[in-house]
């Protein structure tokens, strides 16, 4: 049986529900999309004229919503009405760590997706396809069956009938609306032949035939875990090396290079940086490495694991590196932070590496100048637990920073930010820390000024010429 869908409902309008919704939109003209959210600021800003103002920043995001919001695409609270409504409900919502109880610092909390299947239980009609579209433990198709299973109306009523699908999201920050547009592969795990043609009937649209995959549910469900893990791995093993070629006088750009044009091996994701960051591989790998303690796996459960302790060792280590370049103390010392968002392109900053370094930073004494084109001063107080300093600072009446210890300031201006600093530390990728002017930076910092390229990023050679000290990662040369 052909079931057409006419109007979807999606439970969660953030880094995924947004972007997502906002593309099956622009594709499928025919089909009504209703993005509700309990967060009523984030529905407001989602609504906003100005598009500056949007919740997330994604490129090329601006221009579908300015295309669709208003004539197919809606972002509201109504979360009850648009539920029944739909004949299809993805659910977008998110799924951190649980902080508390069984499982506390592995186990995913799915206590919103809980509460989103029992609201659909509750306000559903008909026949409804629900949708997995957050990231979630192998089995939660189980659990979210038997609650809407469990909601039967009073007998006179229509019965309810659900399928439930696993529809995980591959999209990265920063690259979302191409990462939709032209996936490498649409994944759509479940029971019912009919509700898996609906969902794939939507894709077909943009995406061709064969990238579109069917599984069944457990598959689909596993291999969201098992591709953010993948991807995190060779992070983590690219970072071990960057340290070793540090020891030895080898180059990590060098061997990157080297290792990635094994096509078995292959190019991406071979970049070394400050450690990995965003809301999901850490916690992704944890609920892993939970699944497989559960199943009395610990072997694969402590080999998964390593992948993120690898990772935390190497932000911390970045940290100790800048002390130790700075004859062992940075205390009264100002340090200049480029970059705060986990990658270029997002104001996103959950899991960035950068809160790690700069609360490193802060108690060893350092102040922190902070600069970053997308991230706003409020987040980063939120990140670090310390306000920045409210006045606007004039560095040239000041000669040391031992007053302002442990504290930090947001600056809109890069050369702002650098100046009267003893350090400069780029953690974020992005583009306009590629066209600084080097020698006004070493004309405002104070001597000997180090710059610290945490992302590779910079030209070694304008660095060295402007009378700077490089240190970047994975460069064993001994260059500065
Ligand atoms: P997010 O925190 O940005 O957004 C989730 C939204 O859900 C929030 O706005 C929250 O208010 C809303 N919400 C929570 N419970 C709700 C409820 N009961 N009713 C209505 N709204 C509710 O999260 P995100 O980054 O979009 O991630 C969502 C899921 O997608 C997670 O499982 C994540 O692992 C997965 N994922 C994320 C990415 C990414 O790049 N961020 C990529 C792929 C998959
Ligand atoms: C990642 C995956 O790439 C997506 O496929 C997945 O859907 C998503 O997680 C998710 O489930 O949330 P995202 O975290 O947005 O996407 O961004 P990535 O490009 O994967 O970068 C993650 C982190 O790794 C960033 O901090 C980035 O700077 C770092 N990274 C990435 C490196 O240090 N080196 C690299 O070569 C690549």
């Amino acid at each position: 049986m052909d079931i057409e869908i006419k109007n979807i409902c999606c439970i969660g309008a953030g880094y995924v529900g947004g972007p997502t919704m906002s593309v099956i939109a622009d594709k499928c003209p025919n089909i009504n999309i209703n993005v509700v959210d309990k967060n009523s600021e984030r529905i407001r800003l989602w609504n906003s004229q100005d598009f500056e103002l949007l919740p997330i920043y994604e490129p090329g995001l601006d221009k579908i919503i300015s295309r669709c919001r208003g004539k197919n695409l809606t972002f509201s609270t109504k979360i009850q009405e648009k539920i029944s409504c739909a004949d299809m409900i993805f659910i977008s919502v998110n799924t951190p760590t649980k902080t508390k109880g069984i499982g506390a610092g592995h186990a995913s909390d799915l206590k919103w997706v809980e509460a989103c299947a029992r609201e659909v239980a509750l306000f559903a009609k008909g026949h409804t396809i629900v949708v997995e579209k957050s990231t979630l433990p192998v089995k939660t198709a189980e659990v979210i069956k038997n609650i809407l299973e469990a909601s039967q109306p009073n007998s006179n009523e229509i019965k309810k009938t659900f399928d439930v699908l696993s529809n995980p999201e591959f999209l990265a920050e920063g690259s979302a609306i191409r990462d939709l547009e032209e996936p490498d592969r649409v994944l759509i795990g479940g029971e019912s032949d009919d509700a898996i043609m609906a969902l794939s009937n939507i894709y077909k649209n943009w995406v061709p035939e064969d990238k579109i995959l069917h599984t069944n549910i457990w598959s689909s469900e596993l291999s969201k875990l098992t591709a953010n893990a993948f991807l995190a791995q060779r992070i983590s093993s690219i970072n071990s090396i960057s340290a070793l070629c540090e020891s030895t006088g080898a180059d990590v750009r060098e061997v990157s290079r080297a290792i990635g044009l094994d096509s078995r091996i292959g190019e991406k994701f071979l970049n070394s940086g400050p450690g990995f960051g965003g809301s999901c591989f850490k916690k992704d790998i944890l609920n892993l490495v939970y699944l497989s303690r559960f199943f009395d796996l610990n072997e694969v459960a402590d080999f998964w694991e390593g992948v993120v302790k690898l990772n935390t060792w190497h932000q911390h280590r970045l940290s100790k590196l800048i002390v130790q370049n700075l004859f062992g103390t940075i205390s009264g010392k100002k340090i200049c932070i480029l970059g705060f968002a986990f990658k270029a392109n997002t104001n996103d900053t959950r899991e960035s590496a950068a809160i790690n370094i700069c609360k490193d930073l802060l108690d060893e004494g350092a102040f922190l100048s902070i600069h970053d084109p997308k991230v706003s001063k409020e987040q980063i107080n939120n990140d670090l637990g310390i306000e920045s300093l409210k006045s606007e600072i004039n560095y040239s009446e000041i000669d040391d920073f031992f007053n302002f210890e442990g504290k930090w300031v947001f600056e809109n201006s890069i050369y702002k930010a650098t100046e009267k600093s003893d350090a400069v530390v780029v953690l974020t990728e992005w583009k306009e820390y590629t066209r600084i002017n080097w020698k006004e930076v070493s004309q405002k910092m104070r001597k000997p000024s180090w710059i610290f390229d945490a992302r590779s990023i910079l030209d070694k050679q304008e660095i060295i010429n402007n009378d700077l000290l490089l240190w970047r990662i994975g460069d064993g040369s001994k260059h500065s």
